[in-house]
């Protein structure tokens, strides 16, 4: 059964969305199998964001991703990677369709409210990543 990691960002925890994430999750069909509220460390920022580096909006992103509490799941079921990508929605809130969760809660590209990995070999190496 397909794996993906999935991280509620520091917005989500702080605008009060996780029930309502987790919630979403389950409906779909798809399981929690590991949960943790906690802060990403500036290492795990770089290690997940490496594609990233060197791109205009990477600082920025690394500061955010560390300002707050996450919540790091490992969510599993068939097609785990893709029904959390669609779930999420597009990566700019102003894009993303209403009934995802970024078209629902997330305002700004910076703040996006959810991370998912975006292929099954990006799932295991940020599983790596967060829950070594
Ligand atoms: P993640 O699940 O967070 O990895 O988002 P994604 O896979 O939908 O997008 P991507 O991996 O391309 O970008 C990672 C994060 O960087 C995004 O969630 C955005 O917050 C941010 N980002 C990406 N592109 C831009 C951009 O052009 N401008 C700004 N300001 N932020 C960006
Ligand atoms: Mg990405």
């Amino acid at each position: 059964i397909q794996k993906t990691y999935t991280m509620i960002k520091p917005d989500g925890v702080r605008n009060g969305h996780i029930g309502e994430i987790v919630n979403r999750f389950e409906r779909a069909g798809l399981a929690i199998e590991r949960m943790e509220l906690g802060m990403v460390t500036e290492e795990q920022a770089k290690a997940n964001y490496a594609e990233h580096e060197g791109k205009p909006f990477y600082d920025g992103l690394i500061s955010y991703i560390t300002s707050g509490p996450v919540v790091k799941m490992v969510v599993s079921g068939e097609g785990a990677v893709a029904k959390c990508r669609s779930l999420m929605g597009a990566t700019n809130p102003a894009e993303a369709a209403p009934g995802t969760i970024r078209g629902d809660f997330g305002l700004i590209m910076d703040e996006n409210v959810i991370h998912g990995s975006d292929s099954p070999e990006s799932a295991e190496r940020e599983i790596g990543i967060f829950f070594a």
